[in-house]
């Protein structure tokens, strides 16, 4: 019987926590339907009991909460600018999916579900860094989405006692994040066209900054989430980064000797719903996680582009 489930486990982050999960002999169940995940996250995880099946479907849902004591929610349509194309998708997958299964993980007995949240719920707001008191703001469908989900996990915590967490991550990036779509993290579409000597393109003017997150450092949050006292966590949200952030031409100039690329960045027109500046004030995770981030920017810019060299 699987004590943990794993939500959107063929994406980015949720294969991530996954393999973490099973690195520490957990028994781990995972279910995605591939919409923007891919099969091949799935290699290296054969020991996760997968499950292929839609969350916005109530009995995919209560089939993959039985059992279990932990669920990693990790399953979303990920992307501000499909959600601007696509809203009632973005919805769907987003909110309807959530809702369903907290129904589920309630009805099963799930003693918490740690929720992956957004650094977007703050909007533009110019106050930095963002930190949890400030009121969310969100500016795109995405952001409106992925609040919701927030406030249903802690509106699940109080009425009905489950132990459930909101972390807010700021753009993540690292190993196994998809580059080829047009919607992928800026730095996973960078790597991979500089490691094939093209030209990146710059959205805006470059100046734009953000609080990028190294992968290990999500998932050792999302552990830590799992592990902390329910009395001190349950119904909470708390953002979870590096606390220090740069900005793409900077990330450009450190991506041109990691991966050797010679050129110069083309520039843009900036894209519907982008914020200027993100940056993350991580005190709270620190007090109520003991969290702090292990890998630097630096250094995990370079393992992430050591993955894509060899994944090319
Ligand atoms: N990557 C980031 O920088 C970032 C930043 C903030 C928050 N998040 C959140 O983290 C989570 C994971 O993001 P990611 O970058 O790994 O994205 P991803 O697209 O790689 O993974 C999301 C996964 O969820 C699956 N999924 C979507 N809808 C589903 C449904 N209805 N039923 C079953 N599976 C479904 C997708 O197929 C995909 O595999 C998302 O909730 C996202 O909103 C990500």
């Amino acid at each position: 019987m699987a004590k943990y489930l794993v939500t959107g486990a063929a994406g980015f982050i949720g294969r991530s926590i996954a393999a973490a999960l099973l690195a520490r002999g957990e028994s781990v169940r995972g279910v995605d339907h591939f919409l923007t995940g891919k099969r091949e996250n799935l290699v290296g995880l054969e020991a996760m009991e997968f499950v292929e099946g839609d969350l916005t479907d109530p009995v995919v849902c209560a089939h993959v909460c039985s059992g279990v004591e932990i669920v990693f929610h990790e399953a979303a349509l990920a992307s501000v600018p499909r959600s601007v194309a696509d809203p009632i998708a973005t919805n769907r997958n987003c909110v309807d999916a959530t809702l369903n299964l907290l129904v589920a993980a309630r009805e099963a007995g799930v003693r918490r579900v740690v929720y992956a949240g957004s650094s977007s719920v703050y909007g533009e707001t110019p106050t930095l860094p963002k930190h949890e008191e400030m009121l969310p703001a969100p500016i795109t469908p995405y952001a409106v989405a992925k609040l919701a989900g927030e406030h249903y996990l802690a509106a699940f915590s109080r009425v009905y006692g489950m132990e459930n967490v909101t972390l807010r991550y700021f753009n993540v990036f690292g190993p196994h994040q998809d580059p080829a779509s047009h919607y992928s993290g800026v730095l996973a579409i960078f790597c991979r066209k500089m490691l094939a000597g093209e030209q990146p393109t710059i959205h805006g003017d470059g100046a734009q900054s953000r609080d990028f997150t190294y992968i290990d450092n999500v998932v050792a949050a999302n552990l830590l989430a799992a592990a902390a006292p329910g009395e001190k966590v349950a119904g909470r949200f708390m953002n979870v980064a590096t606390g220090s952030a740069i900005s793409l031409n900077q990330t450009f100039d450190l991506l041109c000797g990691l991966t050797n690329y010679k050129g110069k960045p083309a520039y843009g027109e900036p894209r519907s719903g982008d914020i200027k500046h993100s940056l993350a004030d991580i005190r709270l995770a620190k007090e109520l996680l003991g969290y702090a981030p292990q890998v630097d920017f630096a250094e995990g810019l370079r393992r992430t582009v050591e993955w894509y060299r060899n994944a090319q």
